[in-house]
């Protein structure tokens, strides 16, 4: 006998299975679980009910497209891995976002990725991304030693708040292109809100092994990438400037002046 096939684990899959099957999702569906037509039919009315799928078209020749809510996971074998192609090959195409959203979102993606193939020392990493008809969300989890346990050994910050407000790298530009930012490893979550700049609090960890990073963009964000980085890079400025004048203040003062100058 048949068993009813689970709508959560469905949404796992039915974005990619509608793209390559807008005409034949029925047979598709009830063949991939095993299943009778019948059951396959009443998943699908599930799955259109709640958002995941749009149908168009007459009884015998309904089409079926992805819906407002959609999602794609896919894992990645570190060893090789371009950071970018993971977007344009495989996620990009299953969504359907505001311009300005996907090249963040493409940033973040490639950034993230970047960092699990040269800090993580793991071998695999995990890319789940869902848009909704607010949000993007992606979570990118590798396998390897985690960032709090990283930051202690390489950058000596034992502190993982002040190991993740120190960097000046690509995560803190990730963190200022989201509007939710969680970063979980090493028995540690953290999380950071674009209506709290600068803290990052607690959360419950969820993390078993390596890093796990989420991102959540609004859909209807007023941030752009270039607003972002050029933020970033004039604030990473003032910073880098406020050094030397800390150490040696008739040097720094010169610096700024300079930097005021250009
Ligand atoms: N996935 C990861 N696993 C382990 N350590 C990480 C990971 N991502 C980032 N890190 C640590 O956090 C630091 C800061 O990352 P980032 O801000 O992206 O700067 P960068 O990549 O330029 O070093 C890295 O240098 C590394 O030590
Ligand atoms: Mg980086």
């Amino acid at each position: 006998m048949s068993h009813r096939p689970s709508l959560f684990e469905a949404t796992t899959w039915i974005t990619e299975a509608a793209l390559q099957h807008p005409d034949d999702l029925v047979p598709h569906v009830a063949h991939r679980l095993g299943t009778h037509r019948r059951l396959a039919r009443a998943l699908l009315r599930q799955l259109v009910a709640a958002q995941w799928l749009h149908c168009s078209g007459p009884k015998p020749l309904v089409r079926y497209r992805p819906g407002d809510f959609r999602q794609v996971i896919r894992r990645y074998a570190l060893a090789g891995l371009q950071e970018d192609q993971p977007w344009t090959q495989d996620i990009a195409p299953c969504l359907a976002l505001p311009e300005q959203v996907a090249r963040m979102a493409r940033w973040a993606l490639a950034e993230l990725l970047g960092n699990a193939v040269a800090h993580s020392g793991g071998r695999a990493v995990t890319v789940s991304v869902r848009q909704t008809p607010l949000q993007l969300q992606m979570l990118v989890s590798d396998d390897g030693q985690g960032i709090f346990d990283k930051l202690a050994l390489s950058h000596h910050e034992p502190d993982p708040v002040q190991g993740l407000l120190s960097s000046r790298g690509g995560l803190q530009r990730t963190a200022l292109l989201a509007d939710v930012m969680d970063v979980h490893a090493n028995q540690v979550g953290l999380q950071q809100c674009d209506w709290d700049r600068g803290h990052w609090a607690p959360r419950r960890p969820v993390s078993a092994r390596g890093t796990a990073v989420y991102v959540a963009i609004c859909l209807d964000t007023g941030r752009t990438l270039e607003s972002v980085l050029q933020a970033a890079a004039q604030a990473n400025q003032v910073w880098a400037d406020a050094l030397p004048m800390a150490r040696l203040p008739e040097r720094g003062l010169v610096a700024v002046t300079q930097a005021t100058q250009a």
